[in-house]
């Protein structure tokens, strides 16, 4: 594999301590991506240490590091980098104490040098994490560490206080990294590139201009092994709390001073301060048929596998402009969108029949995906006599970029930030803990949860929800492919 500039990463050598690295997100992103950054020149030496409940060793976990190298990895797995990497790895069943993983950091930080910093992954539920945490104390592996935490960051506000609070009786705030890895996604990027780097979008971007924005992450998948976890969580937790509110920071807050952690968190935490108090009326719960008879889920299960909301954020830039959040598991497509509704022309000239507004405001348009699209729609004439309006648009497509081999994963990204100890992508304490507080109507009282048939797009109300507007997705008119076949 070609090495690529090593400019980007961190400047000392890494040994990663990775908490639940058996598990799921471990199999899934965590190894893949270290391995992506490894063996891409991106880290100037690493050791890596798995724990996890299971009685493995050094080569049980390097086996099955390669079994989920060889499902998950989107990339070709070179022999000799794959060589270099298995010795990378090493293994400390959580069993065996702080002595024993005291002892694994300390020979991989000779075999480093001795000057390596260390990164500890709790890739673990909360109730687990402190436990990882108090161990990391005991074993004395504080000093030259960061911390990067797992969502869900407790799960209403007095956990979230008291979830920050034992953290910071070990760790200061400046260690630690609540990753989201939505904010790693290229695209989410992508749109304080767009809104701050450009003089044409920012003056329309406002309740003047602006009817209302959808952030919509509806998902097929279900929930396969996840149920234990899920059943304590539901959508909200799972995907508002944390990564659609994340994504609405971005699209609403003000230009930041600076593109740098503290402004950049400064300007989210406004937006989350002034975002009122989610109102249970304003909320669809649903679950889909099926959910409760699946393994580890309470046959009566009140979780909600669905939730569709409005949310309003009461500031001078937005207030009276709905954003409408959907997600659910088992839906009828996957996708990851913001749209935004612009406002429609105050008159028309154009005769009844003509076709003006028929379908729907112009809008705005960022396809989350990791091969990111934006579109801009709008009204042009239909070519012949007369004058009939069809919606048209301009669409950007980063395949046409020639550089989609470039993007990082999400959580590639993410875990080369916080190595290098740079927080920008982060989300901090503050914010979370008033995200907690705007739910709190939301978790004290939910509306009862509807079913939904697996396939569809969840429960009818939904519908009444964003009326008088309708729900982007599906898309009447799909995107245009950027490499059309025989092109
Ligand atoms: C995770 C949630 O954080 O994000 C999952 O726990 C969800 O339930 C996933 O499926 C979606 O992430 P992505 O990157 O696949 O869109």
């Amino acid at each position: 594999m070609a090495k690529l500039s090593p400019d980007v990463g961190p400047k000392d050598p890494q040994i990663v301590i990775l908490f639940g690295a058996t598990g799921d997100l471990a199999r899934r992103k965590l190894l893949p991506g270290l391995f992506h950054l490894v063996s891409g020149g991106f880290i100037p030496g690493c050791r890596i240490i798995g724990l996890s409940l299971d009685e493995l060793d050094a080569d049980g976990f390097r086996a099955m590091a390669r079994g989920a190298l060889d499902e998950f990895s989107t990339r070709r797995i070179d022999k000799a980098d794959w060589a270099a990497f298995a010795e990378m790895l090493d293994y400390v069943p959580l069993a065996a104490g702080p002595k024993v993983l005291r002892e694994a950091v300390d020979k991989a930080d000779a075999a480093l040098g001795g000057a390596a910093r260390r990164l500890h992954y709790l890739s673990v539920p909360p109730s687990a994490a402190l436990s990882a945490v108090r161990l990391l104390g005991e074993a004395e592996l504080v000093e030259r560490s960061r911390v990067v935490m797992e969502k869900p960051f407790g799960t209403d506000l007095d956990s979230a206080v008291v979830l920050n609070t034992r953290l910071h009786e070990v760790f200061a705030e400046d260690q630690i990294f609540r990753i989201d890895h939505f904010l790693g996604k290229e695209p989410a990027q992508n749109i304080l590139a767009f809104r701050f780097a450009n003089g044409l979008f920012e003056p329309i971007w406002n309740r003047n201009f602006i009817d209302h924005v959808q952030i919509d992450v509806p998902e097929t998948l279900g929930l396969g092994k996840r149920t234990g976890f899920y059943e304590q969580t539901g959508a909200y937790r799972d995907m508002v709390v944390t990564h659609l509110f994340q994504i609405l920071a971005f699209m609403a807050m003000e230009p930041p001073t600076a593109l740098e952690p503290r402004s950049i968190s400064e300007e989210k935490n406004k937006v989350f301060r002034s975002m009122l108090p989610i109102d249970p009326d304003d909320v669809v719960r649903g679950q889909y048929i099926g959910y409760r008879s699946e393994d580890g889920v309470d046959p009566e299960s009140d979780t909600e596998t669905f939730i569709a909301l409005k949310c309003l954020i009461d500031n001078w830039r937005w207030a009276g402009v709905p954003f409408y959040l959907r997600t659910g598991k088992r839906l009828a497509e996957g996708q990851r969108i913001i749209s935004i509704a612009f406002r429609e022309p105050p008159k028309s000239m154009f005769p009844a029949g003509s076709g003006v507004g028929a379908q729907g405001p112009d809008h705005l348009t960022f396809d989350l995906a990791d091969a990111s699209k934006m579109s801009l729609s709008f009204y042009g004439k239909r070519p012949g006599p007369g004058m009939k309006l069809d919606k048209l648009s301009l669409q950007f497509a980063m395949q046409e970029t020639g550089r989609i081999g470039d993007v990082l994963e999400a959580y590639e990204r993410l875990i080369l930030d916080a190595m290098r100890g740079d927080r920008t992508l982060f989300t901090t304490a503050e914010g979370i803990e008033r995200l907690w507080e705007v739910s709190i109507p939301l978790l004290e009282t939910p509306p009862p949860v509807r079913l939904y048939q697996p396939g569809s797009w969840g429960p009818k109300s939904i519908h009444q929800l964003v009326a008088p507007h309708a729900w982007r997705l599906p898309f009447e008119r799909a995107w245009r492919d950027p490499n059309p076949a025989g092109s």
